[in-house]
């Protein structure tokens, strides 16, 4: 490889690695030292002669002789803002991450030159958000937000088309060309028609189109029903579909949500928000096949009674995400009967997302998930993760502060979920340009 070629190399490699140490990295140092500092460690006795609560030590911090000490007992937020106030904009270091993260390419030599003869920052800035707003708009956007949303969504067709099998590109299709088209990210989960469209990279266009209809014509809501997603997750009792529901679009691991007044039961404590005897289990049906009552070990119910209200609507798709007449997964049990709905909630009990939110119907489901706040939130800070290079929000445990992405959460609800525009507020951000 010749040596510019390994320049290029090194420098593309090291910017995932440079950026994580950003706001929030600087939060955590400064948390660090904080609890060290009050964690009183015996073997450094502070009083001792030349220790750090002597004045005549050079050294010493609160040295009342030395211009450059911090003022005393600074709070640890006041430390936060000290390090985010010490940042210096670096609008050439930004165009860099930016141009490979909104356009998967190193800023041309003009660009550059752009940026470098800009008088001073307030110039440097407007050259800037120019050249973001440009990335935007270029084709090439396209194609890095497909490639975003087979990343968040784990799927990407492999090899040709197999008959009779579901296209695995659609849906990451179906969400990138919401970004791109700036349509409400709502969408994603609601839109009725044309949510399987193509994608050619070759121009980076989107063509409409109807997802592959199997044996029965059923809704459609979003990607909640593309075939592609639904033989992805495929398994037992439909619960991985729900998982993906889960991780993907509310941004945390089961259990979805706490009861405000967890009930100590069995060997462990109840969190749910419904109530425990509301699913299948010994309890209240001494047949159930699976007994999501018991306590014996870990208290089942806490995800379940979430994970039990939303599984039943999604039996019938059988492995490779089409609709059939009658229930296409098993439980678990000797024999694997396929998954009925009393093996998952008591008759009388409905489907739901949330506590206080029923839903009848995947489309319901779908429309009741995307007036969620929290599903907007997520949106807003997988985003915030891809430009500062932050891994999975779900699968790395790369969560992030509320008041970190408030601003865009709330510009996010005001300016009608267009998450586009979200991107383009983050890559012009304080914290995207600042390092
Ligand atoms: C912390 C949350 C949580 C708890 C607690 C929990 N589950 Fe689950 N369960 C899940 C999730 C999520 C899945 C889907 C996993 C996947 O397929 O990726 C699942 C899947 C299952 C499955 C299908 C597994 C398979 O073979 O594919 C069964 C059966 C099940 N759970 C029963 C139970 C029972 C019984 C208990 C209590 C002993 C329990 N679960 C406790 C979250 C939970």
């Amino acid at each position: 490889m010749s040596k510019k070629g390994r320049e290029t190399m090194r420098r593309i490699t090291r910017t995932p690695l440079r950026t994580p140490a950003r706001t929030l990295a600087a939060f955590g140092a400064v948390l660090a030292l904080a609890v060290s500092a009050s964690a009183c460690g015996s073997s450094e006795d502070p009083n001792t002669v030349g220790g750090p609560n002597d004045p005549s030590n050079p050294n010493n911090p609160s040295n009342p002789n030395d211009p450059n000490a911090p003022p005393a007992q600074q709070t640890p937020e006041e430390q936060v803002k000290q390090i985010l106030d010490a940042r210096k904009a670096d609008y050439g270091e930004a165009l860099r991450t930016a141009s490979l993260k909104l356009r998967d390419e190193l800023p041309s030599l003009a660009e550059i030159k752009q940026i470098e003869a800009a008088a001073d920052d307030a110039a440097k800035k407007v050259v800037y958000e120019k050249l973001v707003d440009d990335m935007i708009a270029s084709p090439k956007f396209a194609a890095i937000m497909v490639k975003f949303w087979k990343d968040t969504f784990r799927t990407g067709q492999v090899g040709a088309l197999q008959m009779g099998a579901a296209n695995r590109d659609t849906a990451a299709n179906f969400a990138a060309q919401i970004v791109v088209d700036s349509r409400a990210y709502s969408e994603l989960l609601t839109a009725s028609t044309n949510t399987c469209p193509t994608f050619d990279p070759a121009t980076s266009t989107f063509t409409p189109a109807s997802c592959a209809v199997g044996a029965t014509a059923g809704p459609t809501a979003g990607v909640l029903t593309d075939p592609g997603i639904l033989s992805q997750y495929f398994a037992n009792m439909a619960f991985r579909r729900v998982r993906f529901i889960q991780e993907t679009f509310a941004c945390s691991k089961f259990p979805a949500e706490y009861s405000a007044t967890p009930k100590p039961l069995g060997n462990g404590t109840f969190t749910g928000a419904f109530p425990y005897e509301s699913i299948t289990g010994k309890v209240n049906t001494p047949n159930a096949k699976i007994d999501f009552q018991d306590t014996s070990a870990v208290i089942c119910a806490n995800c379940h009674v979430n994970l039990n209200r939303v599984a039943p609507m999604f039996t019938n798709y059988d492995a490779k995400g089409f609709l059939t007449a009658a229930s296409q997964v098993e439980v678990p049990v000797p024999g694997n009967p396929k998954a009925q709905r009393i093996d998952y909630l008591p008759a009388a009990e409905g489907y739901a997302w949330r506590a206080g939110k029923p839903v009848t119907d995947i489309p319901t489901l779908g429309a009741a998930i995307a007036a969620d706040p929290e599903v907007g939130r997520c949106a807003v800070n997988r985003m915030w993760n891809y430009a500062m290079s932050r891994g999975d929000i779900v699968n790395d445990l790369a969560t992030i502060p509320n008041a970190v992405t408030e601003p865009y959460v709330k510009d996010f609800a005001a300016n009608g979920q267009k998450l586009k525009e979200t991107i383009r507020g983050i890559f012009k951000s304080e914290d995207f340009v600042k390092f």
